[in-house]
């Protein structure tokens, strides 16, 4: 049998990790800053999450949402304590997409409406709820389009205000656009959208899955607004690499059994892995250093020549090139060995593990600036 083609793939294939590298089967090693799509919060085989992972899977790896499993209970006590949403339950499923999918149900079920706002450029995921939020036709199918859904052009607290009625649902956002290319929300968009939420009691999403897990510099990118959607998505740096999700789901939200339920959301290994991932964080602060290590890449990226734009927060940086962002990479890869993400064509998305160090970040900024470097013209 062959694998479904649709990944466009890089000829390289990563066989063993420590921290902020990756090795080949050659024995090259590469400084990931890539981290795996913003999946490696906490650096890859961390000692102590390893240790975690293991051990548990010598007790019991799984077992169904049947029956207790105190490890739930411990992590979202640690999730709550972390991240300042103590009041918040959590709902645990296994990936991004299915976190939104989660969450726009849970909206739904709140209010009875169905109507749900969605802004440009947005990047939600590829089930069915999730990817009619998103916003790239090419890959919504004619059996996910849905007429309910409405796109508002990012960042317009005006449009968003004339278009909140007592009829939406919901409102869906990133704290920080992704895939859209880092795009940061603007505190006053994020507050006045609160505003109009709260005006018709409309269900306020946060999707945090790549920007949140203190990838920003703070847990949640929306912190720096001050405010506090209704529902919160959450995943990729969440586990580590082992699929968690997770909806954080304000007060207001009254739980019934059988509203939501998943096979494997929550399972014992899946809780291992984000305990662990929770404990390392906090024990390496690692936030704070996300929002340093964040600042001072951003600091001296600001110099280089053939920079359009510098975007983001914390270590979530979108770099806006002149030139084409693909042969830029390419040789960041294939040269000297770096690992970056995409967005569109023009714009480099650095998405490292949040312990990166600043010398890591040197050895970037060396390479970058060698290649961006005007090349002499000779004869
Ligand atoms: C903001 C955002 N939401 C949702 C998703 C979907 O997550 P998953 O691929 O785990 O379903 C992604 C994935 O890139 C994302 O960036």
């Amino acid at each position: 049998m062959k694998l479904f083609d649709v990944y466009p793939l890089y000829d390289i294939e990563p066989v063993r990790a420590e921290g902020s590298y990756v090795w080949d089967e050659k024995g090259n090693r590469y400084l990931d800053l890539y981290g795996g799509h913003a999946v490696i919060s906490i650096g890859h085989a961390h000692p102590h999450y390893v240790t975690s992972l293991t051990d548990q899977l010598q007790k019991i790896g799984f077992y169904s949402n049947s029956v207790r499993i105190s490890m739930q209970e411990e992590l979202a006590q640690k999730l709550g304590e972390i991240s300042g949403y103590g009041d918040y339950s959590l709902f645990l499923c296994n990936s991004g997409a299915e976190a939104n999918e989660n969450a726009l149900k849970l909206a739904s079920f709140h209010n009875g409406r169905r109507k749900v706002i969605a802004f440009t450029k947005a990047f939600h995921g590829r089930t069915a709820g999730a990817v009619a939020v998103t916003h790239n036709p090419a890959i919504v199918a004619p059996v996910n389009y849905n007429e309910h859904v409405q796109f508002l052009p990012f960042n317009d607290a005006d449009a968003l205000e004339a278009a909140l009625t007592e009829e939406v649902c919901a409102v869906i956002v990133e704290g920080i656009q992704g895939v859209g290319g880092i795009q940061v929300a603007t505190e006053n968009f994020l507050q006045r959208a609160r505003a109009a939420c709260d005006k018709t009691g409309t269900v306020l999403i946060l999707d945090s899955v790549q920007c949140g897990y203190g990838r920003s510099g703070k847990f949640f990118s929306h912190q720096y607004a001050g405010i506090h959607p209704d529902l919160i998505t959450t995943a990729k740096g969440m586990g580590n690499g082992f699929p968690v999700g997770g909806v954080l789901i304000s007060p207001k939200f009254k739980a019934s059994h059988g509203l939501l339920g998943t096979t494997f959301g929550g399972n014992h290994l899946a809780c291992a892995a984000a305990i662990a991932v929770l404990d390392v964080i906090k024990g390496e602060n690692l936030i704070e250093n996300a929002a340093q290590v964040g600042a001072y890449l951003m600091e001296n990226l600001s110099g280089l020549p053939g920079i359009k734009e510098i975007r983001g927060r914390g270590l979530m940086i979108g770099i806006e090139t002149e030139e084409p962002a693909e042969p830029i990479r390419k040789k960041l890869l294939y040269e000297d060995h770096i690992f970056t993400g995409a967005a569109g064509k023009h714009t480099i998305r650095l998405l490292p593990s949040l312990s990166l160090t600043k010398g890591d970040a040197d050895v970037f900024l060396e390479k970058f600036a060698g290649i961006l470097q005007p090349q002499e013209v000779k004869g």
